[in-house]
């Protein structure tokens, strides 16, 4: 999937942003990107989409031949809209089905089968190609892209990743066990750190930046500080980026 680059395509920068669930990387991916008048790719929205068409399919997610079968008969169609990363599969759009207990369960499973994973990485890279764009995972800065000129390991605390997520369903009139909701986080960082393949982990030059204690705007900050000191300036007007 390659998208026509704008003429100052090359001034714009590949931001990476990988880290555990619950660390903040789509609200802080999705609000630099709105800043910096970039576009924001969700990576794990392209999984779960896979993940909810193998379960419409009845594919056992085990089966990764079948899954990799799949995915390679498809088109998947990925683009952001106004801060909403929108997918696409064969034409029928996927974007309202992806969040809730059947895909979250179906996708860590999913996510381990390197078939899918050989399909879904180079399109990810031709949403990329052209830079200007803030794509977040779990292998992006290891895998998908490891060339991007910002990479970022986000991460926060066990605890605080877990507190964030008890919140969010709280503010969605879902009741739920502190306790269970902390080892549901433990249970999935168990499986991105267990893959073979596409495995969460922290490159050695990718800036560590740990939320635990900061805010939204204190997180988008520094990571726009080092889009900065990459000797570019920006700005958020249309234009997008000012050399
Ligand atoms: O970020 P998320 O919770 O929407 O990700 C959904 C799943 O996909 C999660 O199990 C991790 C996996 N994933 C992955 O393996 N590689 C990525 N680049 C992004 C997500």
């Amino acid at each position: 999937m390659h998208r026509l680059c704008p003429i100052n395509a090359e001034k714009r920068l590949r931001i990476a942003i990988d880290g555990p669930a619950g660390a903040g990387k789509s609200t802080v991916a999705a609000e630099v990107a709105r800043i910096l008048n970039y576009t924001y790719l969700d990576t794990g929205a392209m999984y779960r989409a896979m993940a909810v068409l193998a379960l419409d399919k009845e594919i056992p997610l085990d089966d990764f031949q079948a899954l990799g079968k799949m995915a390679s008969s498809v088109t998947i169609k990925a683009r952001e809209d106004n801060g909403v990363f929108r997918v696409w599969i064969d034409g029928e759009e996927f974007t309202h089905r992806l969040r809730g207990p059947k895909a979250d369960g179906a996708v860590k499973i999913l996510a381990m089968a390197k078939p899918v994973r050989e399909i879904l990485v180079p399109i990810q890279r031709g949403l990329a190609d052209c830079g200007g764009v803030v794509m977040e995972g779990r292998d992006i800065t290891s895998v998908v892209i490891p060339h991007a000129e910002v990479k970022v390991f986000l991460t926060a605390s066990l605890e605080e990743r877990a507190l964030r997520r008890w919140r969010e369903l709280g503010n969605k009139g879902i009741t739920a066990e502190f306790g269970e909701v902390l080892s549901e986080m433990e249970a999935r960082d168990a499986k991105d750190l267990e893959r073979d393949w596409g495995k969460l982990v922290k490159v050695d030059d990718a800036v560590l930046i740990d939320s635990t204690n900061m805010s939204v705007a204190q997180v988008c900050r520094s990571i726009i500080d080092l889009c900065e000191a990459r000797h570019c300036c920006f700005t958020n007007s249309p234009d997008g980026f000012l050399a």
